[in-house]
């Protein structure tokens, strides 16, 4: 038939692109990048967080050289993660780091969800599908039992009062293609913006969910020893737990995790009382 030779080339098309990952509409519209780059486009707008200005005090800028090396992501990571004095900023710094292939396959750069004005900073892994959608981290499956967990002990990431809060960030802004763990490379070039967040945030302490967040901050793996031991990173008191979507697939984990969660309630508790 006429269409036969056309039609077997797209599905042949469709299928080799499913075997490479791309398994997922991220637009509308198909983009043609190519064409875009030859007439030297800009991206379209990262859209804004939806993270609130909380009470942050302004921190003073990293004093870092203002070089930036297109062979060095490290080096301009730091040094543009260093120059932001807010959040905001910080924001907006990411927005235009350009080099982590990371940020072309996503839709949203996830940057944080809650109130920075939080005692407690959670680091997560990465945005999944649902956070690549919606530009929040933590709103699929996996976010939903961590705001339960959370809650159990009174925390919230819509709570106002800084004792009742929560903040949430990831390591990476952007979503792996088909959720695979970070590369060395990315994670390396965007710890800075990760230590910047917490500079900028400033909570009293973190919360790592899961191997790659300990990977990032600790150089360290292994949750199921780390999980629920204090441990310090960036001058602060940290604390690895098993991450949500960890739980979801190994529900009989939930004791330990309960555990790990009245750990930090009693520290939390201490911490107040010293203040
Ligand atoms: N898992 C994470 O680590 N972070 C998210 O934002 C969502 C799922």
């Amino acid at each position: 038939m006429e269409h036969d030779v056309p039609t077997k080339a797209l599905l042949a098309a469709l299928e080799y692109q499913i075997a490479l990952g791309a398994d997922e509409a991220i637009g509308l519209a198909p983009v043609d990048r190519l064409a875009r780059a030859a007439a030297s486009e800009q991206p379209a707008p990262e859209p804004r967080p939806r993270h609130r200005a909380g009470p942050v005090t302004a921190v003073a800028p990293v004093p870092l050289p203002p070089v930036v090396d297109s062979a060095d992501p490290v080096g301009e990571a730091r040094a543009l993660a260093g120059a932001a004095t807010s959040l905001a900023a910080l924001n907006d710094a990411l927005a235009g780091f350009e080099h982590c292939e990371l940020k072309r396959g996503a839709r949203s750069l996830v940057f944080a969800d809650g109130n920075p004005g939080a005692r407690v900073m959670i680091i997560g892994e990465a945005p999944g599908r649902d956070e690549d959608i919606e530009g929040r981290p933590f709103v699929g499956r996996a976010g939903q039992l961590l705001d339960r967990m959370f809650a159990a002990i009174g925390l919230d990431r819509l709570s106002d009062l800084p004792e009742s809060a929560l903040y949430i960030t990831n390591i990476l802004p952007w979503r792996p293609p088909q959720n695979r763990d970070p590369e060395p490379e990315e994670i390396a070039m965007l710890k800075p913006f990760v230590e910047r967040h917490v500079a900028l945030v400033a909570p009293r302490l973190l919360v790592l969910m899961g191997n790659i967040s300990c990977q990032a901050m600790l150089g360290r793996r292994g949750i199921t020893r780390l999980r629920g031991q204090w441990t310090e990173a960036l001058g602060l008191p940290v604390l690895p737990m098993f991450h949500p979507a960890y739980l979801l697939r190994n529900p009989a984990a939930k004791r330990e995790a309960w555990a790990d969660l009245l750990e930090l309630k009693a520290r939390l508790r201490k911490d107040a009382e010293g203040r």
